[in-house]
């Protein structure tokens, strides 16, 4: 799959090092082309570095690892390019409102298939999503299809189970996991090396 990751710091870096290691072709698309620390990263994950214009003419499916407050500026710069394109917004928007993008993705790119994952872990997890036996689920939402599939794919290469919680009416809930997360790891005190798991038993 081609993948362009928008952002290549601690989350752009740990989903690209696992979707490369799984054989995807990953570009960053960031601002600064030249930077030296992206161009040695990518060089290390047989990755490319481009231009934001340029990852998502490239992605199949785009990522954003970028910070929540740039995500307005950055959706409508690209509004056209996106529409039709699978997105997974992983960025939070903090400090009141919606932590997700979901509405300016509708306003201005309302052709892209928009999924909301890998918000509501700490990249630790995604880096190792295994404890002890047990592989922690990654909640998800977005529309059902063919971008669900490749979304899936993506979510276990990075060796996490996908579990879906319905189509991006969702998105609030996907969130909610995620202020649980914060409110654990942190105001609970229990630390950032934590995930979640569905337990099932068969009838
Ligand atoms: N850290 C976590 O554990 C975690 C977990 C889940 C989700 N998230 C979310 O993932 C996103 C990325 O987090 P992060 O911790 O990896 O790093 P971050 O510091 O939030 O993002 C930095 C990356 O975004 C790029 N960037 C900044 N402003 C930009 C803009 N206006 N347009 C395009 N690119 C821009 C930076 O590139 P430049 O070199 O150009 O500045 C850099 O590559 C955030 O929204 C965060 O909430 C983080």
């Amino acid at each position: 799959m081609n993948i362009a990751v928008l952002g290549a710091k601690i989350i752009g870096s740990t989903l690209a090092r696992k979707w490369t290691q799984a054989r995807h072709n990953v570009m960053f698309g960031v601002r600064s082309v030249d930077n030296p620390e992206t161009q040695a990263l990518a060089r290390a994950l047989n990755a490319t570095v481009e231009t934001v214009a340029n990852a998502i003419t490239f992605g199949e499916v785009i990522v954003f690892a970028i910070p929540g407050q740039a995500m307005g500026e950055t959706i409508q710069a690209h509004a056209a390019a996106l529409n039709g394109k699978i997105v997974i917004d992983a960025a939070n928007r903090m400090g009141g409102g919606a932590m997700n993008s979901a509405a300016d993705f509708a306003a201005h790119a309302p052709a892209a298939q928009v999924y909301r994952a890998f918000n509501s872990l700490g990249w630790e997890n995604f880096e190792n999503p295994v404890f002890g036996n047990l592989q922690a689920d990654l909640f998800y939402c977005g529309p059902a299809g063919a971008g669900q599939d490749k979304v899936e794919a993506l979510i276990r290469a990075v060796g996490l189970r996908p579990m879906c919680v319905g189509d991006l009416r969702q998105v609030g809930l996907v969130d909610a996991i995620g202020s649980l997360w914060f409110a654990l790891a942190f105001g609970q005190g229990i630390g950032r090396h934590l995930a979640f798991k569905v337990l099932t038993r068969q009838a």
